[in-house]
């Protein structure tokens, strides 16, 4: 007999040690195990429009045992109170498959069943999530992690655990108390556990905490009482927004679908391909394509050898030509492309210079203008397809202050003679992407940044990117909503300081 049949799961009594357990092993709709052999086993499983299947071969009693009892039963469970799947006591090999079959998202863990105060399941969310098996519960005082969040998903809690990879759904009453007191102060476990006791059984409150901490939720402190994350060179230099945002955005790091789902197709029209005129459109400053002469084409060598940073701006300021022609070269509109009617995937494209993610070109530019020969100050609204300016009636200190912080960003000697700022219309992207739409834009502002930069060189300007502004101002100034359009980029532009007047050097405040 194997120790499997002996001392874990007599395989008849599968089903109902799972019924009893507090915590069970459950393999996904979409997964299979099958046997194929005395040692050998098939894993199956769908994949998007796919059908992946794997060998597992030459294994060992316990390990065939254990998949198999899976593969048959699709959940099975711990009658022994501790919270670990049968058989993973000993066993290398199991706990290598266990972990395989987690970072492909083909197990879940599950503590308590319907209507128990307490309900987790555990599923992995990422492909590098491992778990140390057996599960053991915490012994030392354990805290939240900082980078756990919580967030309401239908009718229960999303708890994202992004560093271990794991998302947690729970149901039910009691674990609030658990995140709330760890999120204050270190907790010793058996301090939990008593306060889990007050609402659930004993074996599912060490459960759910082994569940917790096993998943990264929870970890043990050290004697200093800081967290492994805390302590951790590279972690401690990544903030948890940035790491919840790059996971979220990128496969194989999060659970949810990633790309083109046209999740609206058919229900929400798409957003056009140019912004309606919300200003006055009356007032548009028409623009030239190109200064009087042209400018004298280098090669791209050149253009590209010549490109570089500069913050501080000539006495002599840019002109409405120059400026004209910049914003031709770099962002008109070449034509717009309309929409298959008949596909409800399909929306309004538009053609232009530079590259766009899913042609979206979800982008607008405003211009601050400062000093430009030919327009007067105030902000602007680039009209790519009309080539115009569409003046915006935002205050001359709001104006000001745009500038001023360009300056300041910049570490310039003096404000702008132009500022750029792009505009994200997010749901030119977030229409059609999911998971990925933020991450789209912000590629696509450095799509632009270098086309500018390129421009500019080309053309005997100074410029210089931004890495940050004030996204609160430019609501403000212009009256948008941030959730529907807020600045994400910004670029100031000029004519080049005469020679040795701050023509070399950075004075870089943010960049
Ligand atoms: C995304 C991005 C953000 C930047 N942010 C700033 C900034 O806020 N302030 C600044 O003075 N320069 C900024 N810069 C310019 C960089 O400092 C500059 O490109 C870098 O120092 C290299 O110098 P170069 O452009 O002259 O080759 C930024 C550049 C990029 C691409």
């Amino acid at each position: 007999m194997t120790k499997t049949d002996t001392a874990l799961f007599p395989s008849t009594d599968l089903e109902t040690a799972s019924a009893r357990s507090t915590l069970t092993w459950t393999l996904e709709d979409w997964a299979s195990i099958t046997a194929a052999g005395d040692d050998t086993l098939i894993v199956r499983h769908q994949q998007d429009a796919w059908m992946l299947r794997w060998v597992i071969k030459a294994l060992d009693g316990e390990t065939y045992q254990v998949l198999k009892a899976l593969g048959e039963h699709r959940s099975i469970g711990s009658r022994t109170g501790k919270a670990e799947p049968p058989g993973v006591l000993a066993g290398d090999r199991l706990s290598l498959e266990i972990n395989r079959l987690l970072s492909g998202r083909l197990l879940r863990i599950s503590v308590g069943g319907a209507g128990s105060a307490a309900q987790l399941v555990a599923r992995p969310a990422s492909r590098t999530a491992r778990l140390a098996l057996p599960l053991e519960p915490p012994r030392r005082p354990v805290r939240l992690s900082q980078y756990v969040t919580v967030r309401r998903v239908a009718d229960a809690w999303e708890i994202g655990s992004p560093l271990h990879g794991f998302v947690l759904e729970s149901r039910g009453s009691c674990l609030g108390s658990v995140l709330e007191q760890t999120a204050q102060r270190a907790c010793a476990p058996a301090d939990l556990i008593e306060d889990l006791t007050r609402n659930v059984g004993g074996e599912q409150a060490v459960n759910l905490l082994t569940v917790l901490a096993a998943t990264g939720v929870l970890g043990e402190v050290d004697d200093e009482g800081l967290l492994a994350e805390e302590g951790d060179q590279l972690l401690i230099q990544r903030q948890p927004a940035d790491v919840m945002f790059h996971h979220a955005s990128r496969l194989g790091l999060h659970p949810g679908p990633t790309g083109a789902t046209w999740r609206f197709a058919g229900s929400v029209p798409p957003t056009p391909a140019l912004r309606a005129s919300a200003f006055e459109a009356e007032k548009m400053v028409k623009l030239e394509r190109e200064g009087p002469g042209g400018t004298a084409d280098i090669s791209f060598t050149e253009v590209v050898a010549r490109r570089k940073s500069t913050r501080n701006h000539g006495a002599k300021p840019l002109t409405a030509w120059q400026l004209g022609e910049f914003l031709y070269r770099v962002a008109r509109v070449d034509r717009v492309v309309p929409a298959d009617e008949s596909d409800p995937k399909s929306y309004e494209c538009s053609v232009r210079p530079y590259p766009s993610g899913g042609g979206a070109y979800e982008l607008e530019l405003y211009l601050v203008i400062g000093r430009c020969t030919g327009v007067e100050k105030g902000l602007y609204r680039y009209r790519p397809l009309e080539h115009g300016l569409e003046p915006i009636s935002a205050s001359a200190s709001q104006c000001s202050m745009l500038l001023e912080h360009a300056r300041v960003v910049s570490g310039a000697r003096e404000s702008p003679q132009v500022l750029v700022i792009m505009g994200a219309r997010f749901t030119r992207l977030s229409w059609k992407y999911e998971n990925m739409a933020y991450a789209t834009t912000l590629k696509d502002v450095g799509v632009l940044y270098e086309s500018m930069y390129l421009t500019a060189a080309a053309m005997g300007l100074a410029c210089c990117a931004l890495g940050n502004s004030d996204s609160g101002l430019f609501a403000q100034a212009t009256g948008l909503r941030v959730e529907e359009e807020s600045s994400v980029g910004e670029f100031t532009l000029g004519s080049l300081p005469e020679a040795g007047n701050g023509a070399e050097g950075s004075g870089d405040a943010n960049g």
